[in-house]
């Protein structure tokens, strides 16, 4: 009789696997505790996988004697983190990102409805699908919670390929019955039919989450609304995404479309989307009612820096929600925003707070990309952390990625003055190693 391979092999067990590195781990919320001592560093540390789940995090000198055995994988002076969460983006936006010269309305009618009207073609929608994750994972994101285009195909072609790499991700299909092009538009029922179908088909399978997902109010009519409420009522443990509030020219439109509405936040509350789960994407032009409905309704908003610079939008309070008792999650918003990266969105999230008069530590900034935006999506169990028993999705990021961030991070006095230059400066060169589900895809 042979040894067998392993004492792994041996026990039956899965095998484990040791990363080292540098490690920045969360102890608090830093909006709501000092926000230089919110997390643990360790210069040298390590976190043990197995069966793609995170079971112990520590001083790499004592996981590499008691786990003598793990496959261990050393990324030197590389920063450990949980893989970047990003709460909102358009898949099938991703053909057009970097579209020139519009604003929302105009950018929406002349780039992004010609483009998501080819996503009926499933096999189209699973070429950007899977285009669009590579791009995602490339860039350090193990997680996003994405729009589709109001064909089914571009549903099912979104978690297939994500259930291919092994992603937690949230989807689902745009509903939208008015204004807009016949080949996107649907029906109230229609978009109630789809929708459930999908919901009952991915919801919780395997690591996808389905997300009720009316686009905004000027593409729904109040039946459509109606109908996605009543749908996100049956199905309360799924998330609800919209748009709210973006441009003062949506707001209004959503004036002249729904007279008789108090505010924007107003046409959702109406239909009963609104509360714990439902995602607002953007929320700028806000008044002190929504914000206040936005907090005591327990909703989330998602900040999405990149798009609001580049579509005109505005000035984010970032700081002023989360203080008002507000849930903020950070987004790219491929491909209203301009770019695939989480560490160039947290360098424009600083650059929009400085703007607005509030200065974000680089422990906000990390935490909305990570534990933040996974508490939006109600995923902080799984997501966004390197707590044990939490999904093995991590990142190393190499601080010193290019010459001018090396040169910069040299000066460090500690590690959160090493990490800024790579927020402010750092892209997918600075993402040196990707982990998905305890797998290594790259
Ligand atoms: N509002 C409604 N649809 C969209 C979209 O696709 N992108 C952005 N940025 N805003 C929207
Ligand atoms: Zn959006």
């Amino acid at each position: 009789m042979s040894a067998p391979a392993s004492p792994d092999a041996a026990s039956g067990a899965a095998p484990e696997t040791l990363l080292l590195g540098q490690i920045l781990d969360f102890t608090a919320d830093p909006f709501s505790s000092p926000p230089e001592d919110s997390a643990r560093h360790l210069s040298r540390g390590g976190i043990v996988l197995r069966g793609g789940r995170i079971t112990e995090i520590g001083p790499a000198a004592r996981l590499i004697e008691s786990h003598a055995s793990a496959r261990r994988v050393d990324y030197g002076a590389a920063l450990l983190l949980p893989g970047f969460v990003d709460a909102h983006a358009h898949y099938p936006q991703t053909g057009i990102i970097a579209s020139w010269g519009k604003r929302l309305i105009d950018w929406l009618e002349g780039y992004t409805f010609p483009e998501e009207s080819r996503f009926g073609d499933a096999l189209y929608a699973a070429t950007i699908a899977g285009r669009y994750l590579d791009l995602a994972i490339a860039n350090g994101t193990t997680t996003i919670a994405s729009f589709c285009t109001s064909h089914p195909e571009s549903v099912t072609a979104f978690f297939q390929a994500a259930q291919a790499r092994g992603m937690a991700v949230v989807g689902g299909k745009v509903a939208m019955d008015r204004n807009a092009p016949d080949a996107l538009k649907d029906t109230p029922e229609r978009a109630y039919d789809e929708s459930k179908a999908l919901l009952q088909r991915w919801h919780k399978q395997g690591r996808a989450r389905y997300a009720i997902t009316p686009r905004f109010t000027p593409t729904s009519t109040e039946a459509q609304l109606e109908a996605m409420g009543a749908l996100w009522a049956e199905h309360p443990d799924c998330a609800m995404q919209t748009h709210l509030s973006e441009q003062v020219e949506e707001i209004a439109w959503v004036k002249e479309l729904c007279p008789e509405a108090e505010d924007y936040l107003a046409t959702y509350e109406k239909h009963r989307l609104i509360g714990p789960g439902a995602l607002f994407g953007h929320a700028i032009h806000l008044t002190d009612r929504e914000r206040a409905r936005l907090a005591e309704s327990g909703s989330a908003v998602v900040h999405c820096p990149t798009s609001n610079t580049f579509i005109g939008s505005g000035v984010f309070d970032a700081a002023g929600l989360v203080a008002g008792g507000v849930e903020v999650g950070l987004a790219t918003d491929t491909g209203g925003g301009s770019s695939f990266s989480m560490l160039r969105t947290m360098g424009a999230a600083y650059e929009i707070s400085q703007l607005n008069g509030a200065v974000l530590h680089p422990a906000h900034l990390l935490w909305l990309a990570t534990t933040g935006s996974a508490k939006a999506l109600r995923m902080e169990a799984e997501v966004g952390t390197l707590a044990p028993g939490s999904a093995a999705d991590i990142i190393a990021v190499d601080l010193a990625s290019t010459p001018a961030i090396a040169q910069r991070a040299a000066r460090a006095r500690d590690i959160w003055e090493a990490l800024f230059p790579t927020m402010m400066m750092g892209d997918d060169r600075a993402v040196k190693a990707v982990w998905v589900n305890g797998v290594s895809r790259r």
